[in-house]
């Protein structure tokens, strides 16, 4: 077995200690997006994968580490040692990855850099040579059977899923534990799909059209065989193109943008719909968001993306008031709901982590609150798309029927309703509303 290959500038050692104490933030409740975004621009992409991985393999390491060291070690020993252990169970996943002998020894060296683990490395030593006997074993032994559920739950998350999807609440954990596949959408103000795709395979990327998620078919996605930073993809910095989950990339289309209409993203930041509607049509568009310092990240993709506009308005506000809005009523709303992000974890393992079971009910009030007034504001015969990234029907179904029962001239009109995570699309919920009369 050979070390991976992948050409990085952080040895190996200095990224486990990193990542382990980017674990340990997330454990004292800070998103890891937060804590990974103060890293340097050369350290984040390997601890973002150590720390990713360590967190979706967190049941299976923590079986392990009990296994060997009997007595719960201190936490910063143990967001060392669950880092380490993915690097062996992610070997067993897929065949590639470092030596053993290399795993042990890094992570040994990088008890040193930290104080509060420099202590530990006998400890490090023993358990993961014991963990690589077991996880990696001799030729011609039977390797260890994968964990049944490796994606860590609270106890409370994981009885919404067996309570609402008997059957499926394990494949649904299946599918967040794994790594998800980098999907783009082309920005079709400037190519088409397919001459997108030829550009690629100029350089040397493959991909291939995601045609559709849960019936609607798509025309921008893109899934690459194989993800690469954004800087190797052409034209991105002009806005060729975005990484975008296929799963999200529904709401633009679902909401079918005219060109000319009136459209709202009420809850817009960091703009990827925003940006999707207006490659689909030449809208007047006001985008809406609370939180300032995510306000300025729609501004930054619409510039990279050539979108902006004298009809484009970026507006810091509530969406469950009205002290922002003119007056004037809107054609389309999409209502992308702040929720839980139980659908994303994939590409957010670290959210398990950080909710609490009472956020369902605060969230659920929020969208309450933020549906009740976008209705006000939209024209008769106008639409409105609920959009979570959750897969808890208390945020979707329950929320679209309670609206639909409130609202006698809301009609619902054809739409996916939940989408559980697969391969190439997270977790999703999609409602659409017509309003019948004023
Ligand atoms: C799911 S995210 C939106 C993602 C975005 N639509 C996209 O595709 O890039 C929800 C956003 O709603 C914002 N938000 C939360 N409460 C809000 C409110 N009352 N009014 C407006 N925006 C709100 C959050 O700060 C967050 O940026």
């Amino acid at each position: 077995m050979t070390d991976k290959k992948t050409p990085h500038s952080l040895p190996l050692s200095e990224a486990i200690s990193i990542a382990a104490q980017a674990i340990g933030e997330v454990m004292s409740g800070r998103s890891l997006t937060e804590v990974l975004d103060q890293l340097e621009p050369h350290e984040r992409p390997i601890v973002q994968s150590l720390s990713f991985d360590a967190l979706r393999k967190w049941v299976r390491s923590h079986e392990l580490i009990k296994q060997f060291v009997p007595k719960s070690p201190p936490p910063e020993v143990d967001h060392l040692l669950s880092v380490a252990i993915a690097l062996f169970l992610n070997e067993n996943a897929d065949g590639k990855g470092y030596a053993a002998h290399t795993i042990v020894d890094q992570a040994v060296s990088a008890c040193a850099n930290y104080d509060k683990t420099m202590y530990a490395k006998g400890l490090v030593n023993a358990v993961l040579r014991k963990v690589g006997l077991i996880v990696q074993p001799p030729e011609g032994e039977a390797r260890f059977p994968p964990d049944p559920i490796p994606m860590f739950v609270p106890p409370w998350w994981r009885a919404n899923l067996k309570r609402n999807y008997s059957k499926a609440w394990q494949s649904i954990l299946f599918s967040q534990a794994k790594r998800a596949p980098l999907i783009l959408r082309v920005n079709q103000k400037q190519y088409s799909r397919e001459q997108y795709q030829a550009l690629l395979n100029e350089v040397g990327i493959a991909s291939s059209p995601i045609e559709e998620v849960a019936g609607v078919k798509l025309g921008s996605a893109l899934l690459l065989s194989n993800p690469v930073p954004v800087s190797e993809l052409p034209g991105f910095y002009s806005g060729a193109v975005s990484v975008q989950d296929a799963g999200a990339q529904l709401a633009a289309t679902l909401l079918n943008p005219g060109e000319g209409n009136r459209v709202l993203d009420a809850c817009a930041a960091p703009g990827g719909k925003t940006a999707h509607i207006l490659e689909l049509a030449d809208c007047e568009m006001v985008a809406l968001e609370l939180d300032g310092e995510r306000l300025g990240k729609i501004g930054g993709n619409l510039d990279r993306l050539r979108l902006h506009s004298d009809r484009v308005r970026v507006i810091r506000g509530d969406a469950s008031k009205a002290s922002w809005w003119d007056g004037r009523l809107f054609d389309k709303i999409l209502l992308d709901a702040p929720c839980s992000a139980s659908g994303i974890v994939a590409r957010h393992p670290d959210i398990p982590f950080l909710r609490r079971e009472a956020d369902i009910k605060s969230l659920q009030q929020k969208q309450r609150g933020i549906l009740e007034q976008a209705w006000k504001m939209l024209k008769p015969d106008g639409l409105m798309l609920y959009v979570t990234c959750s897969v808890f029907p208390e945020e979707g179904e329950e929320q679209a029927s309670w609206f639909a029962g409130e609202h006698s001239n809301a009609v619902r009109l054809g739409a996916p309703g939940q989408i559980l995570p697969t391969d190439v699309s997270d977790g999703f919920y999609y409602a659409l509303f017509k309003k019948n009369g004023p």
